[in-house]
């Protein structure tokens, strides 16, 4: 060990050896003989790697249980990525080794786990982008494809259903769109609301705008059980209807056609608090948590039913930009329903008073 270091008689920095700088790193570090025994690791080795013994041992076997595969090789370092065990999970490790003259090796040990995943997420978000963006533009251009044949010969109703396919298409893409945007804005730290007294019976009614004729589709039914006090709100009114879009869309998209889908409110304390629940699947109470990153999707919901995972992290950055919060609530077979709160707009009288 390295010299000893208490509070009051610390030993001056110079004096810090390369062995302590070698045990304090969180990376970890192995050096192995020139036939690959291990002769020297510190600390982070043993966790990383989660052995209780490594000297002696030949490094390149444990890598080998690992089914370490090699990402690179340049003259003098080899870079793999192994897998292993990390808490309850599996977890991604890089290791770079670099020859020392014939001697040995010197291998550093880094837990990429977070990075692997996100790689992973951004490439099946990429995926599913082009898969979401596909269907819309498809029904654009086949209505448009027909339109430009015979628009003039069309009887008027199918004109209207034909225009209405195109409304729909457009205002898909249109959401799809803003939700990413969105999530940009939110990752950049630059996402903004602007509240003012609205009221939640508004913001539906311009949610239902969007969403309408997707419930339609299904054969759904939306009950609205908006109470007076939901009427006086301090929100954004337009991303309080994107909430709601978001929210109204998975409460339709995941649950089976011809069910019901409530939006109730109620106070509580300070706030309203607005429910939408539906007689969907349920999400698994492991799962919960996870929703409100981005680009997760449960298991579940990936075959059932197209989107990209940005929704519900939008909903939480609205909500809390609001001051409000967000959860779900919801066990298998039971539907699901998500509660956000608002907070109430004083009365103007209250305000005037300071009270
Ligand atoms: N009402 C619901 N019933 C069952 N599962 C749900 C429900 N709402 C959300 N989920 C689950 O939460 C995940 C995340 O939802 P979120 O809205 O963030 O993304 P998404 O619907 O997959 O994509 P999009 O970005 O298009 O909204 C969904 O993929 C689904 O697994
Ligand atoms: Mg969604």
């Amino acid at each position: 060990m390295g010299p000893a270091r208490t509070a009051k008689g610390a030993a001056p920095l110079d004096a810090l050896a390369l062995e302590d700088a070698f045990i304090a790193l969180t990376d970890g570090v192995v050096v192995s003989a020139a036939e690959g025994r291990i002769v020297s690791a510190n600390p982070a080795a043993f966790r990383l790697l989660g052995e209780d013994q490594l000297l002696g041992r030949i490094f390149d076997d444990l890598l080998l249980v690992s089914g370490a595969a090699a990402v690179q090789r340049t003259d003098g370092h080899v870079v793999r990525r192994a897998w292993f065990p990390r808490e309850e999970r599996m977890g991604v490790l890089e290791v770079v080794s670099t020859g020392i003259e014939e001697r040995g090796w010197i291998h550093t040990i880094r837990d990429v786990t977070a990075q692997a995943e996100l790689l992973r997420l951004k490439e099946d978000f990429l995926l599913q982008v082009a898969h979401e963006l596909r269907s819309p533009v498809a029904a654009l251009s086949a209505a448009l494809d027909l339109l430009h044949q015979d628009a003039l010969d069309m009887p008027r109703a199918e004109l209207q259903k034909m225009l209405a396919t195109l409304m729909r298409s457009a205002l898909r893409l249109e959401h799809l769109i803003e939700n990413m945007l969105d999530a940009g804005s939110i990752e950049a730290g630059t996402f903004q609301v602007r509240a003012a007294p609205t009221s939640v019976r508004i913001a539906l009614k311009e949610a239902l705008e969007v969403v309408q004729y997707q419930l339609d589709a299904k054969g759904q039914q939306l009950v609205a059980r908006i109470s007076p006090v939901a009427d006086r709100v301090l929100a954004d009114q337009r991303r309080t209807a994107q909430v709601l879009v978001n929210l109204i869309t998975n409460a339709s998209k995941y649950s089976p056609g011809s069910t019901t889908i409530t939006v109730s409110t109620a106070p509580v304390g300070g706030s309203v608090e607005v429910v939408v629940s539906d007689q969907g699947p349920g999400i698994p109470e492991n799962e919960r948590p996870k929703l409100f990153q981005p680009f997760y999707r449960a298991r579940t919901a990936r075959e059932a039913a197209g989107g990209v995972g940005l929704g519900l992290t939008i909903c939480r950055a609205i909500v809390q930009a609001q001051g409000g919060d967000i959860r779900i609530a919801s066990g298998p077979d039971r539907g699901t329903s998500v509660h956000f709160t608002i907070p109430k707009a004083r009365e103007l009288a209250e305000e005037a008073s300071g009270a």
